[in-house]
């Protein structure tokens, strides 16, 4: 048969013309892969932040649009990626799967569990990047957030909604105080996320297995980006993290989610952003990292309804320097920070927070009126107490004032050391700080005020129960109250005979 030139050209013409552009544009080549990063021609309409399948079963999402390619990071790397391989756009953003169905589960930012506890029924799938609610769709935050440690909640209150930054340096005590908030959210009808992010698989089990043991887990979900995952997950982990506490909140519960850390985050990020060659700035990271934390942290907060996520970013700095940039910048977006110092973790003093550095710039307005009435002149006294304790150290004769503030600032200090996951209500906080507030501590030596002041709580608990139980549920000491607070801490302090 004798075919013309001209006819296969018109051929393929008429071929072409049946199929829909649309479809062909729909599909890529990769050109170059290498550290989690692909390079792929042919995504003409494909959209930053799209997700990507490709033919040899990854995923990626496009992190960089350019004129002849687009940047894909990968979200598998146990899934090997060829020169040449097809890839496909699927039109839609990163989501994640939302259901109240995860309480109590570990997963991975892909939705796969990994408590082998079986599959996991979604209610719906989420994009990760939500709008940030407006200033007026926000209420103020007036209800306390307990955490359950007495230095927290009497000098750096939480409120519901708050973002309060816990930041130290490594081996401070920073996780365990985060682990204490979650475990002290028992029976309150809030949900607890924890996304773990950079660290070691081993320390995910150990916490997951902490929060069984305490029988917090059925309240909490576990969000695991591990330091062997790709950097684009650890990236991710967060933003599911807060697309999951969202879809809570929106289901009109309270929550209360923990970022450990956003220094790996932030280094994940750094990394991706150097790969994909965009200009570093300070510290090598790139310009954006800021609006990086402050999207996701600006997404807790309280809404009109009355529901709230507070949030609890942990970040580590190295030999006390909060001036370097990720904590100077997670500082200024936070509603303030608890300082944990490594001084005072060395000498015992756990939870280390240093009350000088540790602010809460809201919290004070949402604080339990109960609390708020004991706590009144802590802070002083314990600012005068360093202030000695420098002074003192020259071996110079102190006045009998001073003296005395050292004895009850050492008092203060004694009883503000807390075991780790162990977890106080307020009303056990409020009356301790009793103790404290009216000198009965001060004849007591340092050696016995925990016993002290730890059997005086199960005295309240158990012989004056209906006692307890009011101000639990008003939240509030009348004067009456105070002076019945006084008769039975009379009554107990006859009545205590220290061990041996
Ligand atoms: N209140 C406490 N009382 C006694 N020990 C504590 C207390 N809090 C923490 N620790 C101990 O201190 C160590 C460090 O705690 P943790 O892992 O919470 O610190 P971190 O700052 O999160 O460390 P990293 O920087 O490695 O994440 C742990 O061994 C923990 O058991
Ligand atoms: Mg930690």
């Amino acid at each position: 048969m004798d075919i013309k030139y001209t006819d296969i050209v018109s051929l393929f013409e008429n071929a072409l013309a049946q199929k829909p552009q649309k479809e062909l544009d729909e599909v890529g080549i990769v050109l170059q892969v290498g550290d989690n990063i692909c390079r792929v021609h042919g995504l003409k309409n494909a959209l930053y932040g799209e997700v990507i399948n490709f033919e040899g079963g990854n995923k990626g999402i496009i992190f960089n649009l350019d004129e002849d390619y687009v940047s894909i990071f990968l979200l598998y790397n146990h899934i090997p990626v060829e020169e040449s391989e097809v890839v496909k756009r699927t039109g839609h953003m990163f989501k994640c799967g939302v259901s109240m169905d995860l309480l109590g589960r570990v997963i991975n930012v892909l939705d796969v569990p990994l408590d082998s506890m079986g599959p996991i029924k979604f209610e719906e799938y989420r994009n990760i990047e939500q709008p940030i609610a407006g200033v007026v769709d926000r209420m103020p935050i007036s209800q306390s957030l307990s955490t359950g440690t007495l230095s927290i909640d009497s000098l750096v209150p939480i409120g519901r909604g708050q973002r309060e930054l816990i930041i130290g340096n490594r081996n401070t005590g920073k996780t365990a105080l985060a682990i204490n908030a979650i475990l002290s959210q028992k029976n309150k009808q809030v949900y607890s996320i924890y996304v773990s992010i950079g660290q070691r698989q081993a320390n995910v089990a150990r916490l997951v297995q902490t929060l069984q043991q305490q029988g917090v887990m059925d309240n909490s979900v576990v969000v695991a980006a591990d330091a062997g995952d790709p950097v684009l997950t650890q990236y991710l982990a967060p933003f599911v993290g807060c697309t999951i506490a969202e879809y809570f909140r929106s289901k009109g519960f309270d929550v209360l989610i923990v970022y450990d850390d956003l220094t790996n985050h932030a280094t994940a990020y750094r990394e991706m952003s150097l790969l994909l060659r965009r200009p570093p700035g300070r510290e090598a990271y790139p310009g954006d990292v800021f609006y990086l934390h402050s999207r996701l942290l600006e997404r807790a907060g309280r809404l009109l309804g009355g529901f709230s996520i507070t949030a609890l970013p942990i970040v580590q700095i190295q030999a006390d320097d909060i001036t370097a940039y990720i904590p100077t910048n997670l500082i200024s977006i936070t509603d303030g920070q608890i300082f944990l110092d490594t001084r005072l973790f060395n000498q015992g003093i756990r939870p280390a927070v240093n009350v000088g550095l540790s602010v809460s710039r809201v919290g004070g307005a949402a604080q339990t009126p109960a609390i708020k009435r004991m706590t009144k002149s802590l802070r002083l006294e314990l600012a005068q107490y360093n202030e000695l304790l420098d002074f003192a150290q020259f071996g110079t004769e102190l006045d009998e004032i001073s003296q005395r503030r050292l004895a009850r600032g050492e008092r203060a200090v004694e009883l503000l050391k807390q075991a780790q996951f162990v977890s106080y209500t307020f009303v056990d906080e409020c009356l301790m700080l009793f103790l404290l507030k009216e000198k009965f501590l001060d004849i007591l030596p340092v050696k016995q005020i925990h016993e002290f002041a730890t059997h005086f709580v199960s005295f309240v608990q158990n012989i004056y129960k209906e006692f307890y139980d009011t101000i639990y549920k008003s939240q509030e000491i009348t004067d009456d109250q105070y002076q019945e607070m006084f008769k039975i801490a009379r009554e107990f302090s006859k009545l205590y005979v220290p061990k041996k």
